[in-house]
Order: structure tokens, then C-alpha cells, then sequence
């Protein structure tokens, strides 16, 4: 079995390969954290956005969407908190001059402890066979509950010191635990500081003249700023929401794992608005629905949990994230939190604006609470791939990698390949072609054996192969191959339309 060390490997590289996705500024030797998504990967990630805003906005009569500015008013990060409280913890080694997360570096000290306690499972299953209890194993074994405990004291003291923002005990912590930089092996560490994840830019003309802005580090401020305009134009009742997807940019500190951590990434949020009193019902309601969407793609259910937060953010009553299972482990995808009247109240103050609702049920204004669903497009894509990625080997004993993406979110739907590019063949298709392109991305290609063709289709993960030979000539009927199963079966062109629809129109 493959480790999912390589297995990562293995799609990042397809994802190049195959045209997903590319390092930014290649030819320049990259820009760390930042990508671009190629010819293949922008279709996927435009049928990412469009099922989620189809199934936020279309499917809720009560939820609009808005398109906002990514540069908005410096005062709107004073109002939400980022520009005192958008911090992360670094911390330096001396040796290799290298920087870290100080958080990270523990919780990375936990994992391993964690990868112990699974040691001992799987030996314990090894040992026992059969009549392994896993639950039981768990709660007696002396050596696990030891494990755990280390894991509950480390975890205890980590959060306590971050929510205190008590930089000498991270410090402490990290001495205490003997923790070692993994480029230089050393204990040799600076004090842990203070770092703002915000990129700044100026605007204006002449350094006098110009004013410090922000790049927007989340997309859910230019929605709270705009809670009046849309309640007050679309005359919204409460509860409704509002919904945008949009870029967000962030000075990651420890940019890794591919697209899964970006300077420069996508957000798709909503923000419901509801009578205060009323959030933690909406706070359920939202994390079943979120699921729900989730597991509408037809991902197992085992690959994803929620992670209810112990440690809340000052603004938050309740929070929860899905979190998926990465091929370096259950990892946060969407964050699904109840934000209380935190931000509106925020930016009612800075701004001396009344952001409220009038109730005429109660018959009294007050400013709404908010639950917040926010999920990254990119993290979704990343999820996807994870998941669509299957090297197969087939009964004539070739192997095909094959990228089982759900066929709503495929890049192409159909590709459309004539037999031979003679006798007509290639005429026939691209009738065809120009048939199905109106309603689906199509792929035309007339190159190459079929075979390697159908594999080149695999790679790229088309749900659906038509293929175009002499019979059609003669009867109208063309092959047409199912991606995952490989079959193939002879049906009327006029039928194409229909049996194509069936399997990739959006369905909630
Ligand atoms: N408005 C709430 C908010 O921004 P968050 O947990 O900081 O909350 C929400 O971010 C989602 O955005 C995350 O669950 C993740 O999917 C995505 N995200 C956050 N930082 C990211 C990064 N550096 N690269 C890619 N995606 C990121």
C-alpha cells in the first residue's frame, strides 16, 4: 500500500501534469504559497463555486448574493479586530535561521504523540486479531492513557497561553517539551513575537498623500458592511442571508501542503442573519446543511468529521469545523461559526451607522446575530483531488489513473473522439460536437489510438467518452463510455443530450 506521503506527491504532480495546477510565476522560479490554476483546474474550481452558490443562493429564497471590493476602508479591520488581533505566534531557530508557527511546533509535537497512540493500536490489533476491542484497548491501556494525558496537558497549556497572548509560555512550552527545529536539530530559539497576517498597500498618488489599505484577509467584512444596502434594497426579513465568494489574502508564516495553505486564496462565505436568541437553532441547522452539501458530492461520509471548538474566539457562542480527511490527516475545509452581533455592533460603533433590523413582529430594532458559513475553494479542490485521484490496474494488466471527480464538478462532461480521421468520421463528430458544446464543456480530439485517448480523458477525469465510427454513419448511433465502470454502450445520438444530463446536472 501506497504512504500518503507519496500518494500527495502523486497528485500534485498529476496536478501539474494534467494542467489543475501551476506554481505562480514559474519561469521565475515560483513565488512561495501562491498558484495559478491551469486550463483544466479553472473549469473544476468554476464548477466548485458554481454548486455551492447554486445551492446557497438559488436554492434559499432567503440568502442573496453580493460581489464586494477586495481593498475596503482601513477602519473596517480596526472595527473587525484583524488589525489588533490577526496574529500568529513566530518563533525563529538561531541555527538555520528558520521560521515557524510556535503553535504549530506543538501541535506538531502532539501529532506525534497522537501517531504513538496509533502505533500501539495497531499492534495491539496485530496481537489480538479478532476479539481486538478497540474502545476498550483505548480507555485501559496504561501506555495510551498516558499518551493522552501528555496530549490533554500539552493542549491544556497551548491554548491557555494563546488565548492569554502569553508569548514567554509558548516559549516555555516549546523548552519544556524539548522540541527541536527539524532543519538544524537545535533547541536554539528566539523569543516568540507577534506577527500580522495582513498584507498592506498603499493608495494614493504621493507618499504624503497615501493612505495605508489592507488586502482583505476574509471576504465575510465587505457583507457586514453591506447588511443595510441589501436589507434595506432587497427589503430581506429576518432571518436571510448573504453570501460571496471572493479572494482573500494572508501572510502565512508557514505555507506548505500545496494549495491547502495560500498568501493568496478563494472564500466562499454566507452570512445568515437572524433574531437574537434564535443562533444556536441556526447554528444546527447550518452545520447539518453544510454536511448535507458536502456529502451531496458522493464522498464517504468517513472522510469527514466536525471538530467542535472548546477554545471560542471573544466574538463567537458557538463553533464547529468540518474538517477532511487530507492525505496528511483530518484537516479543517469550512468553519461554520455563531458570531453573535460581534461584527455588526462593531461596525456600528466605528461608523456611527445604525446597523439594525426593525422588527415589526416585536415591534422593536435591534442588531442581528450571525452564523457564519465560510469554506476555501482552494481546500475544496484540494479535497477533491485527494479524493477523485484512483490508480487502477485493469484485467489486461495495464494500470490507468483515473480522476473520479464527481461528473457535476468534472472540468469536461463529454469528449467526443472519431474512431479514424478519415471517411467522414471527424464531419460526423464535430456536428456532434457542436451540438453537445451548447449545454456542456466538450472535449474534441481525433489523435492517437482510442485507447490512450480514453486514458488521457481518465487523467483528466470526463465522466463520459462518445465515440464516433462507421455505424454511425449509417444508423446515428455512437459508443458512449462510462469513466468509473468502462463500459461501453451503443446509444442514438439524439439520445446524448438526455443520458449526459442525467448524470451531471446539479441535483440537491
Ligand atoms: N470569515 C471567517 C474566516 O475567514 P477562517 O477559518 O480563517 O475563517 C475560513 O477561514 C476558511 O478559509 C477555512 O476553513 C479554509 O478553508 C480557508 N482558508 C483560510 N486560510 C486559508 C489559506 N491560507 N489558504 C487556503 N485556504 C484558507
Amino acid at each position: 500500500m501506497i504512504n500518503q506521503e507519496d500518494f500527495f506527491k502523486k497528485i500534485t504532480a498529476h496536478a501539474k501534469e494534467y494542467g489543475f495546477v501551476f506554481q505562480s510565476s514559474e519561469i521565475y522560479d515560483g513565488l512561495s504559497a501562491v498558484y495559478d490554476y491551469g486550463q483544466n483546474g479553472v473549469e473544476l474550481k468554476n464548477n466548485i463555486r458554481n454548486y455551492w452558490w447554486k445551492s446557497m443562493v438559488q436554492f434559499h429564497e432567503n440568502i442573496v448574493g453580493i460581489d464586494t471590493a477586495i481593498f475596503m476602508h482601513p477602519t473596517t479591520w480596526k472595527a473587525s479586530g484583524h488589525v489588533d488581533a490577526f496574529n500568529d505566534p513566530l518563533i525563529d531557530n538561531k541555527d538555520s535561521k528558520k521560521r515557524y508557527r510556535a503553535d504549530v511546533l506543538v501541535e506538531d509535537h502532539i501529532a506525534k504523540i497522537e501517531d504513538k497512540i496509533n502505533k500501539e493500536i495497531d499492534k495491539a490489533a496485530k496481537r489480538f486479531g479478532d476479539a481486538f476491542d478497540k474502545a476498550q484497548f483505548v480507555s485501559t491501556n496504561p501506555r495510551v492513557l498516558e499518551y493522552k494525558k501528555q496530549i490533554e496537558e500539552i493542549g491544556h497549556r497551548l491554548y491557555r497561553s494563546m488565548e492569554q497572548n502569553d508569548l514567554e509560555g509558548i516559549k516555555k512550552l516549546i523548552e519544556d517539551l524539548g522540541i527541536v527545529c527539524p532543519i538544524s536539530g537545535s533547541r536554539n530559539w528566539t523569543e516568540v513575537r507577534q506577527f500580522n497576517l495582513m498584507f498592506s498597500t498603499q493608495m494614493g498618488s504621493t507618499v504624503e498623500g497615501a493612505s495605508e489599505l489592507f488586502l482583505r484577509p476574509e471576504t465575510a467584512q465587505g457583507i457586514f458592511v453591506n447588511y443595510l444596502n441589501v436589507q434595506k434594497t432587497g427589503r430581506m426579513k429576518l432571518p436571510f442571508g448573504i453570501a460571496q465568494t471572493g479572494k482573500a489574502f494572508r501572510n502565512e508564516i508557514v505555507a506548505r501542503q500545496f494549495i491547502f495553505r495560500m498568501r493568496e486564496f478563494e472564500q466562499m462565505e454566507m452570512q445568515f442573519f437572524m433574531r437574537p436568541g434564535e443562533e444556536l437553532n441556526w447554528y444546527e441547522y447550518w452545520k447539518e446543511t453544510r454536511m448535507r452539501w458536502h456529502l451531496s458530492l458522493g464522498i464517504p461520509a468517513s472522510k469527514y468529521r466536525f471538530h467542535d471548538h472548546e477554545k471560542l474566539a471573544h466574538y463567537a457562542n458557538a463553533a464547529s469545523d468540518i474538517e477532511f480527511e487530507f492525505p496528511f490527516g483530518f484537516k479543517e475545509l469550512e468553519g461554520i461559526h455563531s458570531r453573535t452581533d460581534f461584527d455588526l455592533a462593531a461596525h456600528s460603533k466605528h461608523s456611527g451607522k445604525k446597523l439594525q433590523y426593525f422588527d415589526p413582529e416585536l415591534n422593536e430594532s435591534y442588531i442581528p446575530y450571525v452564523i457564519e458559513t465560510s469554506i476555501g475553494l482552494d481546500r475544496m479542490f484540494l479535497a477533491l483531488l485527494s479524493f477523485a485521484y484512483n490508480e487502477e490496474k485493469l484485467e489486461d494488466g495495464t494500470e490507468r489513473v483515473v480522476m473520479k471527480f464527481p461528473p457535476t464538478l468534472a472540468p469536461y462532461k463529454v469528449a467526443i473522439l472519431p474512431l479514424m480521421k478519415k471517411d467522414g468520421l471527424p464531419e460526423k463528430a464535430r456536428e456532434i460536437m457542436s451540438d453537445l458544446k451548447q449545454d456542456f464543456m466538450c472535449y474534441y480530439e481525433e489523435k492517437d489510438a482510442i485507447g490512450k485517448r480514453y486514458r488521457r480523458q481518465d487523467a483528466i477525469g470526463t465522466p463520459f467518452c462518445v465515440t464516433v465510427d462507421h455505424q454511425t454513419l449509417e444508423d446515428n448511433t455512437v459508443t458512449i463510455r462510462d469513466r468509473d465502470t468502462m463500459q461501453q454502450e451503443r446509444i442514438n445520438v439524439d439520445e446524448l443530450q438526455h443520458v449526459i444530463t442525467e448524470k451531471v446536472k446539479i441535483k440537491m
